[in-house]
């Protein structure tokens, strides 16, 4: 891969992540992950699928998404996936839509309610990068059917605290339909990084402008300039998915569309999904080394409350494993350093 020496570094932290959670340890660690954020129907899901090249996400009208979905993508040579709140293994795709959608059920019951309470998957693929993406609900004006009233004001307190994190990168969503002024995924990043430090901008339906109308000045970030830039997709439409048009053909005829429009053929190899993903692992991967040394001095905190803990409860071998994990981390995070050109050293991010 263009980016081999911080490729692990993913894994990395998902590793510590499980680590912590099999060891029955509350992790005050807020860990790099990609939040998507959007209008209801912007075309996140969309989006979100394609960087798996599967139909897996739950669809409809309405809010579908009803609990955050934190997707663990790991690059592996057999294509399954693997949910934390069971231990069955899901090779068919369908049934890993139904379970979610089960699971958004069994917890906020059928009656389009919202949670916080994550579902944890892990699609392990060829066809993927290391990346951890949080599916969120859409924003939405107006309760529908038997929805709470405050269901607007649930909705972005719970994308608000994802995104506060200055260890999350956002990627706001609007679809190029709209007046990007009125962006509400972009009002809602500005709110928790006025700077725009870690908001990436993406645009979707670039298929569905009017004739004679483009966003070429937003993809080349003139018209609201993000530090991160703007990249454009095309996902499939409605019809294509009640066709149960493939999802791989849609890809090429999504990069086809932009080799060949007048407005965009010169912006062709930075538009589009692959490309997306790409530039997100990338950016998630030089997120990560900039938040290590925080990520260091607050694991080396934790180890230390969790050292007092056990000491007063004398349970020893909790750690020692613990211990185990933080030189794994170390020996894993060092690895990476050495091939990192940036301004970060071993010594910065390591010593202790
Ligand atoms: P979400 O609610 O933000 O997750 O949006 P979805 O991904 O579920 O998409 C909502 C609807 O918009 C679906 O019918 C999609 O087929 C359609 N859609 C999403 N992106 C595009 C796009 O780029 N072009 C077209 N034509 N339709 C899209
Ligand atoms: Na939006
Ligand atoms: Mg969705």
């Amino acid at each position: 891969s263009d980016n081999h020496g911080m490729k692990n570094l993913v894994l990395t932290i998902n590793k510590l992540q499980e680590n912590f959670k099999n060891l029955n340890v509350h992790m005050d660690i807020d860990l790099p992950q990609i939040a998507v954020v959007g209008i209801q129907s912007s075309g996140k899901s969309s989006v979100l699928e394609k960087f798996i090249g599967r139909d897996f996400l739950p669809r409809g009208s309405g809010i579908v998404t009803r609990r955050p979905l934190i997707l663990q993508l790991i690059t592996h040579t057999d294509e399954y996936a693997k949910f934390d709140h069971t231990e069955e293994v899901f090779r068919n795709f369908e049934k890993v839509q139904k379970e979610i959608t089960q699971e958004t059920d069994r917890v906020v019951g059928t009656n389009k309610g919202v949670s916080n309470i994550p579902i944890v998957l892990k699609v392990f693929s060829p066809n993927v990068l290391n990346l951890t993406l949080i599916d969120l609900p859409g924003m939405t004006k107006v309760p529908i059917g038997d929805q709470p009233q405050d269901i607007e004001h649930r909705i972005r307190s719970m994308i608000l605290e994802f995104i506060k994190k200055e260890t999350c990168l956002i990627l706001a969503v609007t679809p190029a339909t709209m007046d990007l002024a009125n962006s509400e995924a972009l009002k809602l990043a500005r709110e928790v990084d006025p700077n725009g430090n870690r908001t990436i901008g993406v645009i979707t339906k670039l298929d569905l402008m009017d004739k004679g109308t483009d966003a070429v000045e937003v993809l080349e970030n003139r018209q609201f300039p993000l530090k991160r830039g703007y990249v454009g997709v095309v996902n499939r439409s409605q019809k294509d998915i009640d066709d149960k048009k493939d999802i791989k053909i849609a890809a090429k005829a999504e990069l086809e569309f932009f080799k060949t429009h007048p407005s965009y053929r010169h912006l062709a190899d930075r538009m589009g999904t692959d490309y997306l993903q790409r530039v997100l692992n990338k950016q998630l991967s030089e997120h990560i080394l900039q938040n290590l040394p925080a990520l260091r001095e607050k694991l080396r905190k934790q180890h230390n409350a969790l050292e007092n803990e056990f000491k007063t409860t004398e349970v020893t071998s909790n750690v020692r494993l613990l211990n185990e994990i933080i030189s794994k981390f170390k020996l894993d995070f060092r690895g990476e350093l050495d091939g990192y050109g940036g301004s970060i050293t071993k010594s910065d991010a390591l010593t202790s």
